[in-house]
């Protein structure tokens, strides 16, 4: 009998709670399709925006109100993708980066489990290597941005997100091996008043993720309407 196909999904800069108010949706229906067996989520999963070493918006919620706002939203991926591994961002990390610019060691702070109340079956780590059939394959948040080249310092597959305009795949051969170097784009709200600072960048973001079957990378865009909803199909 043929053995099932591993398939990671890369979830990537959900930015809770200013996700994509479809962004939920979306993933249900890439889970439906693809029925990935690995889920990683490399980073912005939280914007943190009112904890922000920027000013916040007044408009917004406040530290507090925020935080309860992004666990509701967070929940529904609990829900939805019982086993993540989350790599470390610099959104998703404001609290624990907070904390060391002010002199906290991390020993007393809670974890992120704690903070954002999620299973202990998603696990927070710097980075992270999967092996697949064609080689290992990197995770990390975001180091590089030009396309390509991650992988090749690296000498293996890299995936990244962070860069919200970027969703590419680029291919590297060496006489030894093939890789590829992918930007997985996001899943966050374009309008909402915590993602202005994308506005001063011509490029505008791309909702996207990225689906790894066997070792072969494929981005999966979220396509949306005039209005800016998700059209419902992946
Ligand atoms: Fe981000």
């Amino acid at each position: 009998m043929k053995s099932r196909k591993q398939t990671i999904l890369v979830i990537s800069d959900f930015h809770a709670p200013y996700n994509h108010p479809d962004a939920v949706a979306f993933l249900r229906a890439c889970k439906k399709k693809y029925k990935p067996t690995d889920v990683v989520c490399i980073g912005d999963e939280t914007d943190f925006h009112a904890m922000s070493f920027h000013d916040s918006n007044p408009d917004l919620p406040s530290a507090g109100d925020e935080l309860k706002l992004a666990i509701k939203e967070l929940k529904k991926l609990y829900r939805l993708f019982p086993d993540c591994t989350v790599v470390e961002s610099n959104h998703g990390s404001m609290v624990l980066r907070k904390a060391l610019a002010k002199g906290f060691p991390q020993v007393v702070l809670k974890s992120y489990n704690e903070i954002l109340e999620a299973p202990r079956s998603w696990k927070w780590v710097p980075d992270v290597t999967l092996k697949t059939p064609i080689g290992p394959v990197y995770f990390c948040h975001g180091k590089v941005g030009g396309a390509g080249k991650l992988a090749s310092q690296y000498g293996m597959s890299c995936v990244q997100g962070h860069f919200h305009e970027k969703a590419q795949i680029t291919y590297i051969s060496t006489p030894e091996k093939l890789m590829f170097d992918a930007h997985t784009g996001c899943l966050a709200d374009d309008d909402s008043l915590a993602l202005a600072y994308n506005k001063v960048n011509p490029k505008r973001p791309i909702l996207s993720v990225l689906v790894i079957v066997d070792g072969v990378p494929q981005i999966v865009p979220m396509l949306l309407a005039k209005n800016g909803r998700w059209m419902g199909t992946v």
